[in-house]
């Protein structure tokens, strides 16, 4: 449990509904403190039969209160638990499910719900995308990365024994439901990981929102309802205009891989597990904004407050585990990497990013070893 707060409707509360434009894929995603009124939302798609499906650590925590929500729109759906954790999200794992389904007696009419994090969302998301060649789902996110990141953009699918998402397809949802009051019962851990998608999002697109998220930090980590909530929010209003600028990754998609190149590094040479997704990708955003430096010309101080922000949020900023070389060997054999030259998402300043091929490779080296200093950013 984080310390010290729970999440209070404060003044004036109003659920947030955002469209996302995507043709005739289009959906909504609503911010809500509670799970009232998804009943209704998912009675309006008729669905056949219904199916939750949740790591048992969130069917043991929201379960039965998202259970009853359904009931009282009329509505009865099983209950399908999996043991929590990446390695779930695997072929097998999608065996299993669709199996259940079939027991279930789900057809070509009938609705998938995922309620859980992003292994929750890109498994089930996929079973959703195969059982019958694909039924409807609906997102139920309840970690914060998957309320401002995974649960958006229709990219579900399963690992391979060789690599992370080799499997899986793009399966829009029907409906995201975010009730940010799940969050009160995340880790920590798990928390400033959401964050740090959430400063990737503004660093990307919205300076705005950035200084928002600079001036109420406090609040947000205090998960404060209206702070919590115009964060998520804004997250998944600027995710889904970049995804439904370019849904399938042709271009401009690319620039939410930002601290993402570096950060992949990080995870494959300190090992999956050890470090979170969110805690690499913090420091690969620490060298996304230096190299933004070298190559674009981003202002020192735009480096600095990305810097003391990602610090602020408990979030690394330098690491004595990278080796430069190593790191450079991962990166030229990431699938981003095209034609030998190095693809970087870069930002000229905060609010605004493009993606860069560099060549200047002892550059990347010596940003990457920069990172094993402790950032002059943070001196006083
Ligand atoms: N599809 C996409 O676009 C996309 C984007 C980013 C990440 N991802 C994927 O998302 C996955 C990581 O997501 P994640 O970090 O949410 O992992 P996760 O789903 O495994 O959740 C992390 C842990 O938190 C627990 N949990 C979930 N909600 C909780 C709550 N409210 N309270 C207490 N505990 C809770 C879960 O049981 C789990 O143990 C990775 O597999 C990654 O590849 C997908
Ligand atoms: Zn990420």
């Amino acid at each position: 449990m984080l310390v010290g707060c729970a999440i209070r409707p404060e003044r004036n509360h109003m659920p947030q509904t955002l469209p996302v434009s995507l043709g005739d894929r289009s959906y909504e995603i609503v911010v809500q403190t509670a799970f009232d009124g998804l009943g209704e939302r998912i009675r309006a798609l008729e669905p056949t039969r219904l199916a939750v499906i949740a790591d048992q650590t969130v069917a043991d925590l929201y379960g039965a209160e998202l259970l009853a929500e359904l009931t009282e729109a009329g509505l009865r759906a099983e209950l399908i638990p999996f043991q929590p954790g990446e390695e779930a999200k695997c072929l097998r794992g999608l065996e299993i499910l669709s199996g259940a389904l079939l027991s279930h007696g789900l057809d070509r009419k009938s609705v998938v719900v995922a309620l859980g994090g992003g292994v929750t969302g890109d498994l089930a998301g996929f079973v959703a995308a195969s059982y019958m060649r694909g039924v409807r789902f609906v997102q139920v996110p309840t970690t914060l990365l998957a309320q401002v990141d995974s649960s958006v953009g229709g990219k579900t699918g399963v690992n391979l024994p060789g690599g992370k998402n080799l499997v899986g397809a793009f399966h829009q949802p029907s409906l995201v439901w975010i009730n940010i009051r799940t969050l009160q019962s995340l880790p920590p851990r798990q928390f400033a990981c959401g964050m740090a998608e959430v400063v990737k999002h503004g660093v990307i697109r919205d300076a705005d929102y950035f200084a928002f998220v600079e001036e109420e930090q406090d609040a947000i980590q205090g998960l404060e309802a209206d702070a919590l909530e115009h964060v998520v929010a804004g997250s998944c209003r600027i995710k889904a205009a970049v995804v439904a600028e370019d849904e399938r990754e042709g271009g401009v998609r690319a620039i939410l891989n930002f601290g993402h190149t570096v950060g992949h590094a990080v995870e494959t040479l300190t090992g999956y597990g050890t470090v979170t997704h969110g805690e690499a990708v913090s420091l690969g955003m620490v060298a996304a904004a230096r190299l933004s430096a070298s190559v674009l010309g981003m202002p020192a101080e735009d480096v600095r407050r990305i810097v003391r922000l990602l610090d602020g949020l408990n979030l690394p900023v330098s690491t004595d585990r990278l080796e430069p070389d190593e790191a450079l060997r991962v990166m030229h054999g990431d699938k981003k990497a095209a034609g030998g030259t190095l693809r970087f998402a870069l930002s000229p300043a905060i609010g605004r990013a493009t993606v860069h091929s560099v060549e200047d490779t002892d550059l990347v080296g010596r940003v990457v070893e920069s990172l094993q200093q402790p950032p002059e950013e943070l001196a006083p």
